[in-house]
């Protein structure tokens, strides 16, 4: 792998999403020995004028908070030499002095850490408001790119909202694709960074079990689960903007969906990969105002910083269907939803029933179902019928279950967030998305964002704390899903 000086620049330094998520994935980063002191150098920019220090302690106590019960002296110790390797430049998003000043700063440190071999390997970060995307774009490019000289490479990383909808999208990518090759640009969907999201492509296609069931002649219906029991907290200005299905619907969910319902890739290359995942996306037919609920929460208006008359939902339950060979007439359906009563978030695949069931005069038991469980407790289980163990002849539904803090006792899952910045500064793509995979995805969720905008469809208003509007409950039973009654996952013991 390569070596030699590594800048990592986040762009927002002071903001919410650099706080609480990229530099506490750094900070694991570098106690894993994966950020060597030798080599890496962190500068912080924003407008903000603030010291190196008092960048400093506005992170350090999210560095400690992210880790769980462990945080030792040497938590600390380590958090303060993490923290020697962040130095803070304030300037503006759309003046070339911060940039000039930037690029200054990051050859001094080029020069001082090349004594072998030279290198120039510079990772911008934007944790900012896609706004101001193409302004700082432009100033990378004039005024802070790697030095060839020195060789190495510039990587941009960037992160939802890409846009509004299909127009705006394809403008901003518009704009970044003219100063940065595809190659450069690295857009994050930290849901491709989860470990079980990661697996689908494994399981899918190393395991003889799933290849002949995971078609239309088996499968009944996907859902694609995101649960949330809060709401917006705080973030309703950023969130009335955009509501459920931008923020969670058209990225993470159907990034999920692409990965379950994908054909196997060529190889494992990133492009063989990304070509699969288009081509899903561009069999998704049109989504069906009847084939959608939306919801939004009780009180949500209540914060000042959301208009009164939103029309904006919290909650939506939308029917995918995908018209290909393998999957014409299976329904997928996405479900995302805030101030709910759970939190969580699954894959659940449901079967269809066994032909001539000879056990069916017996009580009904339920379909088997195929369930993966991203978050919280990773897990994987397969609902099925057994016999109830005992002297009679009955049925009962059990499982076949694999859960991760049971099975890997002492294997700390990582965060989706250090894993995919790894994987920014190594080079790999697999794990973001590609322009035209965001373009598919914009071109499915549009016309319906338009309607709703529009005032055409409305939310159904739900009480926070429920399972959402009983309407989507509906739908699901309308797209064929039933569901088993008296059965609950226990999550074994350890
Ligand atoms: C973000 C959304 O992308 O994902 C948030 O903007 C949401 O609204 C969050 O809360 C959920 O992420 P996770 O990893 O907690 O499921």
């Amino acid at each position: 792998s390569e070596t030699g000086s590594l800048s990592i620049i986040v762009l927002g330094a002071s903001g919410d999403l650099a706080k609480k998520k990229t530099f506490p994935a750094l900070f694991n980063l570098y106690q894993q020995g994966f950020l060597q002191s030798n080599e890496v150098h962190i500068f912080g920019y924003a407008r903000t004028k603030i010291s190196d220090d008092e960048l400093r302690d506005r992170i350090r106590g999210h560095l400690l908070q992210s880790k769980s019960s462990s945080s030792g002296s040497g938590e600390s110790e380590d958090a303060a030499k993490f923290l020697q390797l962040v130095k803070y430049i304030s300037g503006a998003y759309d003046g070339e002095e911060g940039f000039r000043l930037l690029d200054t700063a990051i050859y001094e440190h080029e020069v001082s850490k090349n004594t072998q071999d030279g290198s120039s390997r510079r990772l911008f970060y934007l944790a900012l408001p896609p706004s101001v995307y193409p302004s700082v774009c432009r100033m990378i490019k004039l005024f802070c790119m790697n030095k060839s000289d020195l060789g190495g490479w510039t990587r941009i990383v960037v992160e939802k909202p890409f846009g509004k909808d299909l127009k705006s999208a394809e403008a901003l990518s518009g704009q970044i694709g003219e100063l940065f090759g595809e190659e450069q640009i690295y857009r994050i969907d930290h849901y491709l960074g989860k470990e079980l999201v990661q697996n689908l492509l494994v399981l899918r296609f190393a395991n003889r079990f799933f290849y002949p069931l995971w078609n239309r002649d088996n499968i009944d219906s996907i859902q694609i689960v995101f649960r949330e029991d809060f709401g917006t907290e705080g973030r309703g200005g950023y969130f009335d903007e955009y509501g459920i299905i931008r923020d969670i619907i058209q990225n993470h969910l159907i990034q999920v969906l692409c990965l379950g319902a994908m054909e196997k890739p060529v190889s494992l290359t990133p492009e063989h990969i990304r070509d699969e995942k288009v081509k899903v996306l561009q069999s998704v037919v049109p989504i069906k105002d009847e084939e959608v609920v939306l919801g939004q929460y009780e009180g949500y208006k209540d914060d000042p910083t959301v208009p009164n008359d939103s029309n904006t939902p919290t909650f939506a339950t939308v029917v995918l269907r995908i018209h290909n060979e393998r999957w014409e007439g299976v329904p997928f359906v996405l479900k995302a939803g805030k101030a709910l009563n759970s939190r969580k978030a699954e894959i659940r695949v449901q079967f269809k029933e066994v032909p001539g069931d000879i056990f069916k005069c017996m009580n009904w038991i339920g379909r088997n179902e195929f369930v993966i469980r991203l978050q919280p407790s990773e897990a994987m289980y397969m609902k099925l019928t057994v016999k109830q163990p005992g002297l009679e002849m009955s049925t009962t539904q059990s499982e076949l279950d694999l859960s991760y803090q049971q099975r890997y006792q002492g294997v700390q899952i990582p965060e989706a967030y250090e894993r995919l910045i790894l994987d920014t500064i190594r080079g790999d793509q697999q794990h973001f998305v590609r322009r035209d995979e965001l373009k598919e995805a914009w071109e499915i969720f549009t016309p319906m964002l338009h309607r709703i905008d529009g005032g055409k469809l409305k939310p159904i208003l739900y009480k926070q704390g429920s399972r959402g509007p009983v309407e989507a409950d509906e739908l699901l039973a309308k797209a064929g899903y039933m569901q088993t009654h008296g059965y609950k996952w226990v999550q074994p013991n350890l």
